[in-house]
């Protein structure tokens, strides 16, 4: 016998309905086709992309502003401005806030601070990454300090979430002013191209300041960031885009610094030999190659998650697989300054460092390197700074350190690029390395100026002695004999010697002494 549902409870289930169709529909109908017009997806849009299908479970679905000033409380729409709540990134647990342009243009209000603090406060608790989608016109200008409020309380979560669960930012509309600090101290910026900027003064401004004129797109548009600035580090086509490209991501992470890097199945063979890897390197140490050529030779099904494509090219950093482990890769690229560490290059490797190390993800390094960029440029803002982040970063990290060195490995740029001494766990050298002080020719342009200088045929004898030089030190086996390189390994051979080291890395503990926290040259 079917049960009859009383009057009063249907009439509230209906009142149910209509308060969620309010939520739904947000700033209106209007605003929301003008918003689409860009190309632009909603707010909920873009969370049915970023989620599996159904996962999404909101929460304060219903909360409303309590600001009263210049007729504010005839403007309230629930939620707020920003969808908040849980769901799922391939099965795995993630929260997100999601703003929503149409609602007064995404402003940051107490209460839209409120619902971000509570849900990154949960992410927290509850060990899942915290994916914030922006949007916004920034502080709810009628609200004054009180939003202003709001963002710090933001920042302040940030910060004392940051090394605890990964933080991603989405930048898919305006994020100016102060606006920009919360995605800056998060761990991943992704950039909406032709549809996203950030910046923390704008083209007005900097117009009645500097007399500069600028676009929006070129001074803080997606390609600006991920190119010059380094502030964004995955510029993408589009909104659709941008939230698939945050799902691959998060499959290389862990869910919490406690967890280990995600395993995921993989059909390429552990022990898979690459033939073409011993004929990779060119025989003149000064014909560049391309180095991500070489990592996806080595990586499971030849996948590599570049990050910071596009920034400081000198030096490549990303996410890739072995043996369906992830791990973080760092590597000199010779086809780009030769592969030179300068500025840009250090800070961008030293802080993908630690993010692996206070996540858990190993990290492996490849070296070609021919020591720091000289030059006035470089001196004058602060190499020795800057670089001594990335020796910082490599030194304090303490998950497993693997080291690959396939040429070059001069000078500093040796100690710094995971080198023994820094507590690298396994070192190894192709046949083809060269580990020395420097360069042959430099070499000898300084040792031997004397006796270049007294020689009668002094071509020939300069060749001599540089010849000289490199049969000492052009090869990996000094560094062999002392063991400053664990083993001289056959190219072919990396994916196997890589995934084995691993293996045997996996359950290694090492810490740091204890104290507050160290002071990483900043
Ligand atoms: C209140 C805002 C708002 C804001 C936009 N709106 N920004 N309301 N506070 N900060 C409202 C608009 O009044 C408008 O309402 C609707 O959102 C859509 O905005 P439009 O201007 O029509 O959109 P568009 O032409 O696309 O321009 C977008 C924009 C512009 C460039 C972002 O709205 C803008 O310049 N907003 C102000 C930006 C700003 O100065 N923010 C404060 C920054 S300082 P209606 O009802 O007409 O649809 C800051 C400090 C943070 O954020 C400090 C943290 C420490």
């Amino acid at each position: 016998m079917e049960t009859e549902i009383p009057s009063t409870t249907l009439q509230k289930v209906a009142e149910l309905e209509k308060r969620n169709e309010a939520a739904f529909i947000g700033g209106g109908s209007d605003r929301i086709a003008k918003h689409k017009q860009g190309g632009r997806l909603t707010a909920r849009e873009r969370l049915d992309v970023l989620l599996d299908p159904g996962s999404f479970v909101e929460i304060d679905r219903f909360v409303t502003h309590r600001c009263t000033n210049f007729g504010m409380d005839e403007q309230k729409v629930p939620g707020d401005g920003v969808v908040t709540g849980y769901g799922r990134v391939n099965g795995k647990i993630v929260y997100v806030y999601s703003q929503d342009f149409t609602v007064i243009g995404g402003s940051m209000s107490r209460t839209q601070a409120n619902k971000i603090v509570k849900i990154m406060d949960m992410a927290v608790k509850n060990g899942a990454p915290i994916i914030g989608l922006n949007d916004s016109g920034g502080a709810r200008i009628q609200e004054g300090v009180e939003a202003l409020g709001g963002y710090a309380d933001i920042f302040l979560r940030n910060v004392l979430t940051s090394g605890v669960v990964p933080q991603i930012s989405a930048i898919m509309g305006p994020c100016a002013g102060g606006a920009v600090y919360s995605p800056s101290l998060t761990d991943f910026i992704f950039m909406v191209k032709n549809t996203s900027y950030m910046f923390v003064t704008g083209p007005e401004v900097i117009k009645s300041v500097t007399h500069e004129e600028v676009s929006k797109e070129d001074l803080g548009g997606a390609t600006a960031h991920a190119t010059k600035s380094g502030v964004a580090h995955f510029a993408t086509e589009d909104d659709r885009n941008c939230l698939l490209m945050i799902r691959e991501l998060l499959n290389f992470l862990p869910s919490n610094n406690l967890d280990d890097a995600p395993i995921l199945p993989t059909k390429d063979r552990p022990d898979r030999v690459e033939e073409s890897l011993n004929s990779f390197i060119p025989d003149s140490p000064k014909k560049p190659y391309d180095m991500i050529q070489l990592i996806t030779k080595v990586v499971d099904e030849g996948y590599f998650l570049e990050v910071h494509k596009a920034y400081a090219q000198n030096i490549v950093v990303g996410f890739a697989r072995l043996n369906g482990r992830s791990v973080g890769i760092v590597a000199n690229q010779p086809q780009v300054l030769a592969g030179c560490l300068n500025i840009e290059a250090s800070v961008k490797a030293a802080r993908f460092i630690r993010f692996c190390d206070a996540f858990n993800i190993p990290v492996v390094t490849f070296v070609d390197v021919p020591g720091f960029l000289p030059g006035t440029d470089q001196e004058w803002n602060g190499i020795i700074t800057h670089g001594a982040k990335l020796m910082y970063a490599y030194a304090e990290a303490t998950v497993p350190k693997i080291t690959i060195i396939t040429r070059k490995d001069y000078g500093g740029a040796y100690c710094v690029m995971s080198s023994k001494h820094l507590r690298g766990d396994i070192n190894m050298a192709y046949p083809t390395a060269e580990i020395a002080v420097m360069g042959a020719e430099g070499a000898v342009n300084i040792i031997s100026r004397a006796a270049i200088a007294k020689a009668k045929d002094q071509p020939a004898e300069r060749a001599r002695l540089t010849k000289d030089y490199e049969a000492k030190f052009a090869n990996p086996y000094v560094a062999a004999e002392i063991g400053y390189v664990d083993e001289v390994i056959e190219p072919a051979t990396t994916r196997k010697r890589l995934i084995d080291s691993l293996e045997m890395l996996k359950n290694k503990r090492d810490t740091n002494p204890p104290k507050k926290h160290g002071n990483i040259p900043l």
